[in-house]
């Protein structure tokens, strides 16, 4: 795939050509199985298709609802919880300057941009209420169902601020509301006030809507070229739809998964070398372990950042229980380049590398730590992204979503349903006294 490279050399001491060769049948099955929309969860199959089928009257509608933000906001808050804001938190973490909201306005070229409604934290909303006094602040609401009460909670408050700052027609007009076309609370909300919204398609669930409204109006206001990022998850889709797994990165990499889960690996331990890609991690955990940890089955997703956590994880991974197997997710191109200068007395000892890049450094940390933790019995693969654009994001989006769909119908799971969520809901719901919800 053009800006995506899967490289499983580390895994052949773990995983056969042969064991390949075996489990290509049940994907081609599973492959049939999703392309004729014939698997459990069928009603969620949307995401399959949506880069292909997003319309230019969907794209424009975004992009222009985008520029209106960007021409007076200061400050646009998303507000969303689990698939519904970790997507684009994602991708603009991604795309721009690591410290984007502490540059000038100028500098950074767009509004400061925030998120709420992903907790239930007093604090967090007061400090962020405190930090947009004096901003021109605009809101996008995001809630497929309407009624998840993170949000809702955050929008009440959010909505109450606005409202006192800007008169109630003043706070209608910096409302956006992206859910579902036509239920939920949400929606009659929308309808009720006018708000200006988009849609959510029926046949999407939470963590796979990243490349819906709900991804891309925040994305756009960040000042991206959101066609690009089509462009990269349409790509994707078109390399993603080839059976032969030894032709289809996503394909291979979920059937490797399988295979060493079926060994007993059962952690798999993400690793990025890149905090541009922290949340991508964060997005893939809730994409995998949402779509997988069913039924008593499921590799559990859990991430570390390199080289930080080299110097706390690092030392478990190397050498802890032997349940575990790493992916890499590593960048081949980063956007800036420092190199670390020569100084006469070396009194750091550190001229060894002088006129080295910092990168160069961190490659080599990396090829140091795949070889260790294989010879520590991690097995390991890498996912290797070009460059921090725009397209290898949209790429990247698209190829986790098609293999933990393909991985967890490996696993005879429902990779669309998410059953267990409701049960923590149930009882706060009767702890809150929630009309409906008995004591228990
Ligand atoms: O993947 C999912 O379905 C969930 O993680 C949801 O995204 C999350 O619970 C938020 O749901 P909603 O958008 O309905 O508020």
């Amino acid at each position: 795939m053009e800006h995506i490279e899967l490289d499983v050399e580390n895994i052949k001491t773990s995983v056969s050509e042969g064991e390949l060769d075996n489990i290509q049948s049940e994907v081609n099955r599973i492959h049939d199985e999703l392309e004729r929309g014939l698997t459990p969860g069928s009603g969620y199959l949307g995401w399959m298709h949506q880069p292909s089928r997003l319309t230019g009257e969907v794209i424009d509608r975004i992009k222009g609802e985008a520029e209106g933000i960007r021409e007076d906001a200061d400050a646009f808050v998303v507000i969303g919880i689990g698939g519904s804001y970790l997507g684009a938190k994602a991708a603009i973490e991604f795309l721009h300057h690591t410290f984007s909201n502490q540059l000038s306005k100028e500098d950074r070229g767009s509004p400061e941009i925030y998120f709420a409604g992903l907790n239930l934290s007093s604090d967090y909303l007061q400090d962020l209420m405190d930090l947009l006094e004096g901003k021109s602040v605009y809101l996008n609401v995001i809630s497929k169902s309407g009624t998840t009460t993170e949000p809702a909670v955050a929008f009440r408050v959010l909505k109450r601020y606005l409202e006192e700052r800007y008169g109630a027609e003043g706070a209608r007009k910096r409302i956006f509301v992206t859910t579902d076309k036509d239920s939920g609370a949400l929606r009659e909300m929308a309808n009720k006030e006018g708000y200006s919204s988009l849609e959510i398609p029926a046949n999407i669930g939470g963590r796979y809507s990243v490349l819906t409204p709900v991804g891309l109006l925040p994305v756009a206001v960040s000042g991206t070229d959101i066609v690009e990022v089509i462009e990269g998850a349409r790509d994707c889709e078109s390399v993603s739809s080839i059976g032969d797994l030894r032709s289809n990165p996503a394909y291979l990499y979920a059937a490797i998964r399988n295979l060493l889960y079926l060994k007993g690996l059962h952690v798999e331990i993400l690793a990025v070398f890149n905090p541009s890609l922290r949340y991508l991690a964060e997005w893939w955990k809730q994409l995998a372990g949402e779509s997988e940890g069913k039924d008593g089955r499921g590799i559990y997703p859990a991430s570390v950042e390199f080289t930080t956590d080299l110097h706390s994880m690092g030392q478990w991974i190397q050498d802890g229980r032997r349940m575990v197997f790493e992916t890499f997710l590593t960048l081949k191109e980063t956007a800036k380049d420092i190199t670390i200068p020569h100084v006469e007395d070396d009194t750091d000892g550190l001229n060894y590398i002088a006129g080295r890049s910092l990168d160069y450094v961190n490659d080599k940390a990396y090829v140091g730590v795949r070889t260790a933790h294989l010879d520590g019995g991690v097995p390991n693969m890498t996912i290797e992204l070009k460059d921090r654009s725009p397209y290898s994001i949209g790429q990247l989006f698209y190829f986790f979503e098609k293999a933990i769909a393909v991985s967890g119908r490996l696993m005879k799971i429902n990779p669309f349903d998410q059953p267990g969520v409701e049960h923590y809901k149930r009882n706060m719901f009767s702890l809150l006294g929630k009309p409906g919800f008995s004591d228990g």
